[in-house]
């Protein structure tokens, strides 16, 4: 059941597809007292959801803000990342799930403050709340995720393995990744193109040097089996003759200052304008420039820098600038040189700077810092609106940085700029289950780590986690060390671990699928699996896979295995060397032997597994085999 209650919202924010009527009862569970909302918590009591955050699967213990960040630190002492994910579940004596449908800032204290406390503080008292009940945790989730509409399903070659670098400057260096790969027997569907592709920054360009025939080398790669897939910047160069910029600057489609002037922010390409993606007729306009690009044969796209990231604004750029000449000549103690040294590391991402831009939206003039999580969201529903017209025949890759619930309809999300740390291996599994229950299934993190210099044994055991991610791409950022799965000595392990991944594509697509088509979750904790078990309650290193797989991936340098709690009777998988085995293991807790480059996973019931492809156009859906028959010791 769920109830709805109304406190004056601003905006729709789309993040509800079915629209209930305000409940006439009491709100339950929660007090609200100025514009405050709390709630006790049981000693014993889990909070789950927030979708991509810090920390782990229970949520309890630390404070977060809902607040869509361009964030490159992902520390634990961040309260937030570049998502927006209001959404979650109670389970101590009491169990709910929660959804405040609320576009501005949201602070949640789940036991910061007082460990026996939850708060919800929004800005201002203006959202929606639904409270859910439901007989299980899977049932409230079910419940909220018809309540926010059906997730975003991509093509099936977004389920093969991706390459990815920001520095890849050219056809020649786009060529080489391909090559590489298929010399080493990896199996590759998509190279991704960052920024280094367009011209001068500029988004819907392509820079002719670099790619003297872009359309011949589109088609060229996509007959080797592979999708180039690049990436689009929210921010449009400001540059006079330059059509994307000229037309949104003569139709009003960017963002304004409070004089009604297009406000003017430095991103990537300098000077530039922000896109008003509230404003329906500027969503369209942008959403289908994408058309540049389709007609180069290109089918997938990443949206980014959409929280919206600002470098800085020209506005407070010159104010640093006249700041920072106040200081020449003096002689500066500590607290006046950390003061100078702040004037311009403070730009970036300055909440003055939100606070003072406006969206032309159908419900009127808003302030950004009013409806700021919404402006990647609509971003992605710009886009996806778009190549749904441009491509009627084939659903198109999209996915993006910043969100909020309702662009799980949309797209799918990748988590962003995370760092080569074994810690990061684990926070990114912990992320896939909250991301889920908010509708997100295609979705990943940077593999090997986006910042930082990645080893060897870090991204062999990251992959072997990342085999089951949706999203599965190696991503790195430039000036680090090179992390191609063939950027090391020997390719073999890399080969088996990818090569696994697509064997298990017959498996993971269908849960996937069946995931989005009944609003289950993809990845689950083991506790909204085995609800009465107080042991798997305690799990947050280890996943539920659709109906039944269940890994248990190795994110400690050095490690050669690990335990895993078995919360029945399964067969424990063995991929090691390329070849698979199965053999029983009884409910328990296990010490696990997992030597670099075996991935282990467990199942509950035989697992169909394709024969090896080099890419998924040439796999075999029909033709399976079935690994782990007949195993399951006789106590299961
Ligand atoms: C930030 C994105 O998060 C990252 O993935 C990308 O490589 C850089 N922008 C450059 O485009």
């Amino acid at each position: 059941m769920i109830r709805k209650f109304s406190y004056s919202p601003m905006i729709d924010t789309g993040a509800v597809v079915k629209k209930l009527p305000v409940s006439d009862t009491p709100l339950p569970y929660f007090t609200l007292t100025d514009g405050v909302f709390s709630v006790r918590l049981s000693d014993d009591a889990c909070v789950y959801g927030l979708g991509e955050s810090i920390r782990g699967i229970n949520k309890r213990g630390w404070i977060y803000e809902s607040w869509c960040s361009d964030d490159p630190l992902h520390t634990e002492e961040k309260r937030s990342l570049y998502g927006a994910h209001n959404f979650l579940i109670v389970d101590g004596d009491d169990r709910f799930g929660v959804f405040f449908d609320y576009p501005a800032r949201l602070v949640f204290d789940i036991g910061y403050t007082d460990p026996d406390v939850l708060t919800v503080a929004p800005e201002k008292l203006a959202l929606d709340v639904y409270v859910i009940d439901g007989d299980t945790l899977k049932d409230i989730v079910r419940q909220f995720r018809a309540l926010i509409g059906k997730s975003y399903i991509p093509p099936l070659f977004a389920f093969g393995y991706g390459q990815s670098r920001w520095g890849y400057v050219n056809a020649s260096d786009i060529a080489a990744v391909a090559d590489t790969h298929e010399s080493a027997g990896i199996p590759l569907d998509m190279i991704y193109l960052d920024i280094d592709y367009l011209d001068n920054f500029k988004d819907f360009t392509v820079n002719r040097d670099r790619y003297p025939d872009f359309e011949g080398f589109v088609r060229d790669m996509r007959a080797r089996g592979i999708h180039l897939i690049p990436i689009i910047d929210a921010a449009v160069k400001r540059e006079e003759g330059y059509s994307v910029y000229d037309e949104g600057h003569k139709n009003g489609y960017f963002c304004k200052d409070e004089n009604g002037e297009d406000f003017v922010v430095g991103v990537w390409p300098g000077m530039s304008c922000l896109p008003d993606f509230l404003n329906p007729e500027a969503s369209k306009w942008f959403g289908d420039k994408y058309k540049v690009l389709t007609d180069m044969g290109i089918d997938g796209f990443w949206n980014d820098m959409n929280e919206p990231a600002l470098f800085y604004s020209e506005k407070a750029l010159n104010a640093a600038f006249e700041k920072i000449g106040s200081f020449e000549g003096k002689t500066l103690d500590a607290l006046s040189f950390f003061a100078a040294r702040d004037v311009f590391t403070r730009l970036s991402n300055a909440r003055e700077d939100y606070d003072s831009f406006y969206h032309n939206a159908p419900e009127g003039r808003f302030r950004h810092s009013d409806v700021h999580n919404l402006y990647g969201y609509k971003m992605t529903e710009s886009a996806s609106n778009s190549l749904k017209e441009l491509c009627p025949d084939s659903p198109t890759l999209l996915f993006s940085r910043a969100s909020y619930i309702g662009a799980h309809r949309f797209g799918g999300i990748w988590t962003g700029d995370n760092h080569s740390w074994w810690g990061h291996i684990l926070q990114s599994l912990q992320q896939m289950p909250g991301l889920n229950m908010c509708g997100f299934l295609y979705t990943g993190s940077d593999i090997g780590g986006f910042n930082g210099n990645c080893t060897r044994d870090l991204l062999i055991r990251w992959l072997s986690f990342a085999v089951f991610t949706p999203l599965m791409r190696n991503h790195s950022a430039i000036m680090t060390r090179g992390q191609e799965a063939t950027a090391f000595d020997d390719t073999e392990v890399f080969r088996h671990i990818v090569t696994l991944r697509y064997r298990l594509i017959p498996y993971l697509y269908n849960a996937f699928l069946n995931a989005a088509e009944n609003n289950e979750m993809y990845f689950r904790p083991l506790s909204f699996d085995y609800e009465s078990d107080p042991a798997a309650r305690e799990i947050d290193d280890q996943l539920m896979v659709g109906d039944r797989l269940m890994i248990a991936p190795v994110y400690k340098q050095n490690a050669s295995g690990r335990y895993v709690y078995v919360p029945e009777s399964m067969n424990l998988i063995r991929m090691h060397d390329g070849s698979i085995t199965a053999e029983p293991i009884n409910k328990g807790r296990h010490y696990i032997s997992v030597p670099l480059g075996d991935v282990v996973f467990f199942t509950k019931s035989p697992l169909p597994l394709a024969e090896p492809a080099g890419n998924t156009a040439e796999l075999d859906m029909n033709h399976l085999t079935y690994v782990g028959e007949k195993l399951l010791t006789p106590n299961s």
